[in-house]
């Protein structure tokens, strides 16, 4: 069953409370909201903290450990830093069958939807940011290693917006290109 994540600013200390239950494992999620969360940290405006099921993040004496969880830290404006951060209860060591398995990888997909909604839901499209840039990037790529003429981008079929952007810059479709992937 799909269960709704939740999406907040900072991690509660309920939460970090349950990743310390889950050490070693979790600790490298751990570390990098306690990060944030220190003195000496650098939150930035753009990260997120996803987290299912509610509970996860719930005070009090009497709340219940849940017995699956599936944390991430988000930021998507991190550029060449690593963007998701992921722990689910998954790893704890424990060997999971059945229905709990089951329910942590609902949990995984679940907060993964929710990292691909936040990166189709930017703020800054269609202000001219992609293409601006592009053009940018072309014109200093052209005298450097680019002096034959031709510029290419791999754009996925569905992907509307990116095959706009390169329409915008006098960019024509050409051919499709089907990926295989070997497991070897
Ligand atoms: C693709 C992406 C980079 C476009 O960024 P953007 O800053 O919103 O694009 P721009 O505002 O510069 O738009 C450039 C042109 O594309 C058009 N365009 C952009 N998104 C569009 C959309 N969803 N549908 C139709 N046209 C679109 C704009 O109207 C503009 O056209 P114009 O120059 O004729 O006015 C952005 O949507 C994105 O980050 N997508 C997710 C990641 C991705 O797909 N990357 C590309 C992988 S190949």
């Amino acid at each position: 069953m799909v269960s709704t994540v939740v999406s907040v600013p900072e991690a509660p200390s309920r939460l970090l409370d349950l990743l310390t239950l889950h050490l070693p494992y979790s600790i490298p999620l751990l570390r990098r909201l306690q990060f944030d969360s220190s003195q000496r940290g650098a939150a930035t405006t753009t990260a997120r903290v996803l987290y299912t099921p509610a509970s996860a993040a719930e005070a009090g004496p009497d709340a219940a450990e849940p017995p699956h969880f599936t944390a991430a830290y988000v930021d998507l404006a991190a550029g060449s830093e690593t963007q998701v951060w992921i722990y689910s209860s998954l790893e704890n060591g424990a060997q999971l069958a059945g229905d709990d398995r089951d329910t942590c990888v609902q949990q995984i997909a679940d907060v993964v939807e929710e990292v691909r909604r936040m990166a189709r839901d930017e703020p800054y499209r269609g202000r001219g940011y992609a293409k601006a840039l592009a053009t940018k990037i072309l014109g200093e790529s052209s005298q450097e290693y680019c002096r034959d003429g031709w510029c290419h981008a791999d754009v996925a079929v569905d992907n509307a917006s990116s095959a706009a952007v390169c329409t915008s810059l006098n960019g024509k479709q050409s051919w499709i290109v089907d990926w295989a992937l070997l497991l070897v």
